[in-house]
């Protein structure tokens, strides 16, 4: 689960600064699911890279399991993002010259699996997302559905308890969208994941639990399953 208390994010950028977020205070509970919207340059890319330990907090912190990410060495982060959080972007991010398969596999190098061990993980991982048949083929031979569903087997073949997804299908056409989001929902489900998933997808911001906005960095978050909290 995630522990955020009174994290505070400035950026400076020569003589002026940019708070992006300004003392969020938040949980995430284990298997749990947040989902985030606001105005664009509200905070919201700014937190999910926090949460990712992709960039640091200025001030407060910042807990996965109980340990403080704005405390770790770099090191540490990067073998906590590589063994525990997936991550998925607008943009696919998949390495052209790479087979859907090589891609995921390549993922999977930093937890030193050995090769046959990589690519079991990452043909299980397509199959999951229903990229099975679509395995061998490059990126630019995918509709841009099947880039991101090889985006998420990528993300969730190193087996990670964290999903953080900023705007996943914000380079899709409508229908593609709802196909992208399913594979996501049901991967949370069936994996039992922690996910926060940045989106403008008002339907699914309406059957979600919990929805959180930010504006000008500063959160609030509407409980449905029970009372309103920070
Ligand atoms: N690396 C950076 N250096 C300086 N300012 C930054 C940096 N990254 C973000 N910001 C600023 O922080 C604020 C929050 O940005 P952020 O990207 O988190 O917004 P967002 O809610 O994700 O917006 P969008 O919906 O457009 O993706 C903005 O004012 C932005 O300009
Ligand atoms: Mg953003």
């Amino acid at each position: 689960m995630y522990e955020l208390t009174d994290v505070t994010k400035r950026y400076r950028r020569g003589k002026d600064t940019v708070t992006a977020l300004d003392n969020v205070s938040l949980t995430v509970p284990e298997g749990g699911r947040l989902v985030i919207q606001g105005p664009t340059g509200g905070g919201k890319s700014t937190l999910l890279h926090l949460l990712g330990g992709l960039d640091r907090a200025t001030d407060g912190s910042v807990r996965l399991d109980g340990t403080d990410l704005t405390r770790l060495s770099e090191a540490r982060l990067t073998r906590m993002r590589a063994e525990r959080i997936g991550f998925v972007f607008q943009g696919f991010h998949l390495i052209p010259t790479l087979t859907a398969q090589e891609n995921v596999e390549t993922a999977l190098v930093p937890l030193g699996l050995r090769a046959p061990e990589r690519r079991k993980r990452a043909a299980e991982a397509l199959e999951s997302v229903g990229l099975a048949e679509r395995a061998a083929h490059l990126p630019d031979e995918l509709s841009g559905g099947q880039q991101q569903r090889a985006a998420i087997a990528r993300a969730l073949a190193k087996r990670p308890r964290v999903l953080l997804a900023d705007e996943p299908t914000g380079n899709l056409d409508e229908s593609t969208r709802d196909e992208v989001m399913e594979v996501l929902e049901s991967r949370w489900r069936e994996l039992g994941l922690t996910f926060v998933l940045v989106t403008h997808d008002s339907a699914l911001a309406r059957r979600a639990d919990r929805v959180a906005s930010i504006v000008h960095g500063a959160i609030t978050v509407t409980d449905r399953s029970g009372a309103a909290a920070g």
